[in-house]
């Protein structure tokens, strides 16, 4: 479901501007939920004198009140009640799992569902995607947290997890809104009623409510990523999962493939109007599955704008794999093997590469560019395209290169409300909005 994430913008609008400091690839962390560390639970954070005042505190690094603004904003402190709704009911009866807030398949998402022996004495599983289900278990870096002597890299080296990093906050938010080698929403479970799953690195970072302040401290102690640089080492990692997932669960299922990793859309929608067109990027003719390359898509133009023959050739490698998946299984499952490894590759390009003020032009350009040849005529290009434009107009801002005039917020508007509605989105009113962006 896509919600409206333009305060995105707003939010950007007013971050404090820096420069920002090279990105550091931290060496391997294990995720929260996979590492040895207790997770003390919420309660432990939320002392009125550590993360639970009721209003930021000047003069603190940080706010101090983000308890409160996890508690009542965000969604994740709702995390394991929407187990107990109706929905969740039906899903379970239909999955025959038992109880949705028991079974694991849905608490491994919706709460910090770490093993029994790592779980301390106040630690509840009710209070769902707590402060540990991303910072990491508190058992050791807790204390030394608190002594106020400690550094950030002490915390770190202490099992606190790097979210500042943009490569292992891509790992840890898609463990949960796409999936990983342990847990995954598949068409079984969106079959039985699961939501379906939409995720963008910077957009969904700007839209959880937050409980941090990126301001001149933050700067100091802190890895600031850009956030055209946050959009595309999300877009590779999300690409990567998707192709690992494919070559884990693909050819296991009988007759079909995985089918949640394909376009849902492909199959699911109204007899009653013939609305197939071509898409240049896919080759593919009408009545075709086709797998969900909106990733793909982002990943050409923001490789086309850093490197245009790479991003030409994975072009290239889209066709080739659309076509396969027609008429080739095993060249098909060959060419997501190799993809796989250049969307891993391509994290650490974009990891190292620093995207600046000419980026801003050529991505918006590119993107717009794509929409008039109508390559976003699938709802899950469109749907990521919004996202990238809203994410690098973001960025500009935040570079104090003013893009998002009125003009502008009202075309995303628009856009965004064409896309509103899943079953019934607008393809013609979203293209009409986003070839009126200007720009310049
Ligand atoms: C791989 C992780 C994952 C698994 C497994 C998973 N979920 Fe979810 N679920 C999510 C995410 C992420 C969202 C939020 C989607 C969004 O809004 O973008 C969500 C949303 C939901 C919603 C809608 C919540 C709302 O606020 O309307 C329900 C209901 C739900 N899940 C129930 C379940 C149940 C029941 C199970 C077990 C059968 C389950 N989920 C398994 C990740 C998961
Ligand atoms: C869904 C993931 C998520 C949850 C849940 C979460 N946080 Fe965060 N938190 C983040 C991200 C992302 C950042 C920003 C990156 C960073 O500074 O590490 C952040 C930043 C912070 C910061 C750093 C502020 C600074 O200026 O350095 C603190 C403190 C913090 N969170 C405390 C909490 C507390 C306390 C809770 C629970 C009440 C909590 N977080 C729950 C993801 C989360
Ligand atoms: C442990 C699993 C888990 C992790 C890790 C996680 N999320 Fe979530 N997230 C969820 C679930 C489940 C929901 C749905 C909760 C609900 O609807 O009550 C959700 C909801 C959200 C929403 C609201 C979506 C909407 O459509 O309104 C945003 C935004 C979000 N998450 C961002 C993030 C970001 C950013 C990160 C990484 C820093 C992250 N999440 C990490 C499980 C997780
Ligand atoms: C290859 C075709 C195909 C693709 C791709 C596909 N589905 Fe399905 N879907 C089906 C079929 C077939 C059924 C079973 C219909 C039935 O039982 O009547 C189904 C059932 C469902 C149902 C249950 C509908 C009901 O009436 O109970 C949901 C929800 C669903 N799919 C969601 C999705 C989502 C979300 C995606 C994309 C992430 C997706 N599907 C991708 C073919 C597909």
């Amino acid at each position: 479901m896509l919600k409206v994430k333009l305060n995105h913008l707003l939010i950007a609008a007013s971050l404090f501007v820096a420069t920002l400091s090279p990105l550091q690839l931290l060496a391997d962390t294990v995720l929260p939920q996979y590492s040895d560390d207790v997770h003390l639970g919420v309660t432990s954070c939320a002392g009125s004198t550590c993360h639970g005042a009721t209003s930021p505190w000047k003069g603190s690094t940080v706010l101090q009140n983000e308890y409160i603004t996890w508690d009542r904003y965000d969604p994740h402190s709702k995390a394991y009640s929407v187990l107990l709704n109706d929905v969740s009911k039906q899903m379970a009866k239909n999955l025959g799992i038992g109880k949705a807030h028991e079974a694991k398949i849905c608490l491994d998402c919706h709460a910090d569902n770490v093993a029994e022996k790592n779980r301390g004495r106040v630690f509840q599983i009710s209070d769902g995607v707590g402060c540990e289900a991303c910072h990491g278990g508190g058992e050791r870096w807790l204390g030394l947290h608190v002594s106020g002597v400690a550094s950030h890299q002490d915390n770190l080296d202490a099992g606190l997890y790097p979210t500042e990093d943009p490569v292992k906050r891509a790992e840890l938010c898609l463990s949960c809104h796409f999936g990983d080698d342990k847990k995954i929403v598949t068409h079984r479970i969106m079959g039985a009623g699961h939501p379906r799953l939409d995720f963008e690195l910077d957009t969904f970072t700007a839209t959880q409510p937050a409980h941090y302040e990126i301001d001149k401290d933050y700067y100091e102690r802190k890895i600031v990523s850009n956030g055209m640089q946050t959009w595309a080492i999300g877009q590779a990692l999300a690409l990567e999962k998707r192709f690992e997932a494919l070559l884990k669960m693909g050819e296991t299922g009988g007759i079909f493939p995985e089918l949640v990793l394909f376009d849902c859309q492909a199959c699911h929608h109204s007899l009653m109007t013939q609305k197939w067109q071509p898409r240049p990027g896919t080759g593919l003719g009408p009545g075709v599955i086709r797998f969900d390359d909106s990733n793909l898509l982002m990943l050409q133009i923001i490789l086309e704008s850093i490197d245009a023959a790479r991003g030409k050739a994975l072009q290239r490698k889209t066709l080739e794999l659309h076509k396969a998946s027609t008429t080739n299984s095993k060249e098909f499952y060959k060419m997501a093997q190799s993809l796989r490894d250049e969307a891993k590759e391509l994290v650490s390009v974009f990891s190292s590469y620093k995207f600046g003020k000419k980026d801003v032009e050529n991505l918006l350009r590119k993107l717009i560019k794509r929409t008039k040849e109508a390559e976003f005529f699938d709802y899950v290009g469109a749907e990521q395209a919004i996202m990238g434009i809203t994410s690098v107009l973001a960025a500009a801002d935040k570079m104090g290169l003013k893009k998002s005039t009125k003009q502008i917020q009202s075309s995303l508007d628009t856009a965004y409300q064409a896309l509103e509605n899943y079953d019934s989105w607008d393809y013609a009113k979203f293209k009409s909005a986003v070839e009126k962006i200007n720009f310049n």
